[in-house]
């Protein structure tokens, strides 16, 4: 399976790339990047670090650094660290991207292997609408388009009630996406609280694989003191979504749509209508997934 890798690393981006990186069934040919979490500056630097860990080398391209539509961005950094990845003290790899653009990279790729290549997007979709408008057969070109994004009853996780991080950071992305593709998958907010991490799995991986611990302390306190029951973990869901279909145990297949408008939700993703072009994912099987991403941390970290 060839992968590319959308991403604004993120301490969940982090464990969904160290999950492919550690998945042989998985060939990631490229990974894009775009500023979401944190600035592109950081988000690249937190892709360097997590080849690093996995001693792997993939080529690592510098995508959009504000959304279309520019307007003030709202920081994860209470979640994901002020760097992005759980505050890291040692910073070890060497960032060396690639000259060419994410966008760009992701059609060459799609045109160089036309409909091998599964992209799966773990932040806001610029790259991707841009891509869209180098290449309109893109959807045509890839395998499938897997995305971690939109709130699909309308309870996000953003001052913008309604829209979920990602699309709410670039609504005309998110919707020039969603527009595009004729079939897309999302794996929602909603579905990402109804999959916490149980904190007891959390630990004993933490325990096993001092980079995990390193990286997910930040989020692990802050949720723990919020009260939830385990670790929140979109964007690993969204890549199982991607790398393992059989792990999905409920699937819904509806209209999708991004709301442009709103003063409560722009950014909000709007299910229904005649014209199915997405499938959400409702379930996942919670310990099928622990079981190949506690495999996959091993393989990639070595332990
Ligand atoms: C999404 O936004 C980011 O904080 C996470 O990395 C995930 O991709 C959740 O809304
Ligand atoms: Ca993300």
């Amino acid at each position: 399976m060839k992968l590319f890798v959308d991403t604004d690393a993120g301490v969940d981006d982090a464990l969904a790339l160290l999950f492919a990186l550690g998945t042989p069934e998985a060939e990631i040919l490229g990974i894009g990047t775009v500023d979401g979490n944190v600035p592109l500056k950081n988000v690249v630097e937190n892709v360097f670090e997590v080849l690093h860990a996995a001693g792997a080398a993939v080529p690592v391209y510098l995508g959009a650094s504000r959304p279309i539509v520019p307007e003030p961005r709202e920081r994860a950094t209470f979640f994901h660290g002020e760097d992005g990845l759980g505050n890291l003290r040692e910073r070890r790899a060497r960032v060396r991207p690639e000259p060419t653009p994410a966008a760009l990279a992701l059609v060459e790729l799609a045109r160089k292997h036309p409909g091998e290549v599964r992209a799966v997007a773990l932040g806001p979709l610029s790259n991707l609408a841009l891509a869209l408008l180098l290449e309109p057969e893109l959807p045509h070109l890839l395998e499938g388009l897997y995305l971690m994004g939109g709130a699909h009853t309308g309870r996000g996780n953003t001052k913008r009630r309604a829209a979920e991080f990602n699309f709410a950071a670039d609504p005309e992305a998110a919707h020039a996406v969603l527009a595009g593709f004729p079939r897309v998958t999302l794996l929602t907010w909603e579905t990402t609280l109804a999959h916490p991490l149980p904190w007891e799995v959390h630990e004993a991986l933490g325990q096993r694989f001092p980079f995990y611990r390193a990286i997910t302390g930040v989020t692990a306190r802050y949720l723990r003191q919020k009260g939830l029951p385990g670790l929140l973990i979109p964007d690993p869901l969204a890549m199982a979504a991607a790398l393992f279909p059989e792990l999905k145990t409920e699937t819904k297949e509806t209209g999708a749509l991004v709301e442009l408008g709103g003063v409560h939700t722009r950014g909000m993703l709007v299910t229904g209508g005649e014209e199915k072009n997405a499938e959400l994912v409702l379930g996942v099987d919670l310990p099928g997934f622990v079981h190949r991403l506690e495999a996959a941390l091993s393989r990639a970290l070595g332990e």
